[in-house]
């Protein structure tokens, strides 16, 4: 696996390869890598010649900037880790100036109303920032697919608009979410929970698991407040938001409707760690 350590190593490598005709699968990560993350180069593996990862901690996502301080860095057992998977080719890992050469800031993008649903309320500037380094990383990269867990799912779609508006010619690929044995979502963050409290955290995925079963039995309302009430009991847990949403729109609904495909959002704060998660509702 090759390490590139900055824009001009990057640009060599994606040159010599596109001159071989070869078809780029890319995922871009902050690191702290976890069986989520491999799961994308497995997908990528099967379409394409070469994998190329990123490991990049975005500073302009973060709207706070004790998230961005706390967030888990460990660059060598990231390394190891790709190299010992055997799935990837080569890992870009740019400077700060590589994809911001001037200013460390986002650009402003519409992305039709996506970035004001859910984690754009409660994250303002957090999905310009996601556009402005992934934008960058495309130029860059010049991936034909890219890889993006489906754990983010608002991430996701509003990744794949920016492309549409864009025109950039890659596909964006949703992988579906991998959990721990236990249902909890695999998140770099996990890593700041005790062990006790991951395995209290798998609530959340049977919370989602039981909003399933009465989807369309009860109303929304009455999931909505059930779903307040596991949460509120548990120790050290905070519901933050839970809602059902159009899975195109993102836009929250309190009705279902026919022909319509629908999901469950959810994020709880354990123990002052932010857990997000979100299920198809059949
Ligand atoms: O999902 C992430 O890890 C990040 O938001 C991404 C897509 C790598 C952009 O910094």
């Amino acid at each position: 696996m090759e390490v590139l350590k900055n824009k001009k190593n990057l640009l060599d490598f994606v040159e010599r390869n596109k001159e071989m005709g070869k078809r780029i699968g890319f995922a871009p990560t902050m690191g702290a890598l976890h069986n989520g993350h491999l799961s994308l180069y497995e997908e990528a593996r099967k379409e394409n010649d070469l994998v190329i990862s990123s490991i990049f901690v975005n500073p302009t996502q973060f709207n706070n900037a004790e998230d961005l301080e706390k967030y888990p860095r460990n660059m060598e057992r990231d390394i190891l880790i790709l190299e010992k998977s055997g799935l990837v080719d080569a890992v870009y890992i740019p400077e700060v100036t590589d994809i911001y050469p001037e200013k460390t800031e986002s650009q402003h993008y519409d992305f039709d109303g996506l970035e004001n649903e859910m984690e754009g309320k409660s994250r303002p500037g957090h999905f310009d920032g996601v556009g402005t380094v992934v934008e960058e990383l495309f130029r860059q990269v010049q991936p034909d697919n890219a890889y993006f867990g489906e754990k983010d799912y608002q991430q996701l779609a509003i990744i794949k608009k920016m492309v549409e508006k864009k025109k950039l010619p890659i596909k964006i690929k949703g992988v579906p979410i991998y959990r721990a044995d236990n249902g909890l979502a695999l998140s770099s963050r996990n890593q700041r929970l005790s062990e006790e409290r991951r395995e209290a955290a798998k609530i959340i995925y049977e919370t989602l698991i039981k909003v399933n079963d009465w989807f369309r039995v009860i109303t929304i309302p009455e999931i909505k407040e059930r779903v307040a009430d596991i949460i509120d009991e548990q120790r050290g847990m905070q519901l933050e938001y839970f809602l059902i949403a159009d899975e195109d729109t993102l836009k929250e609904t309190d009705f279902f409707y026919k022909d319509k495909n629908f999901r469950a959002f959810i994020v709880v704060v354990v123990d002052g760690v932010r857990l997000i998660d979100n299920m198809h509702l059949d």
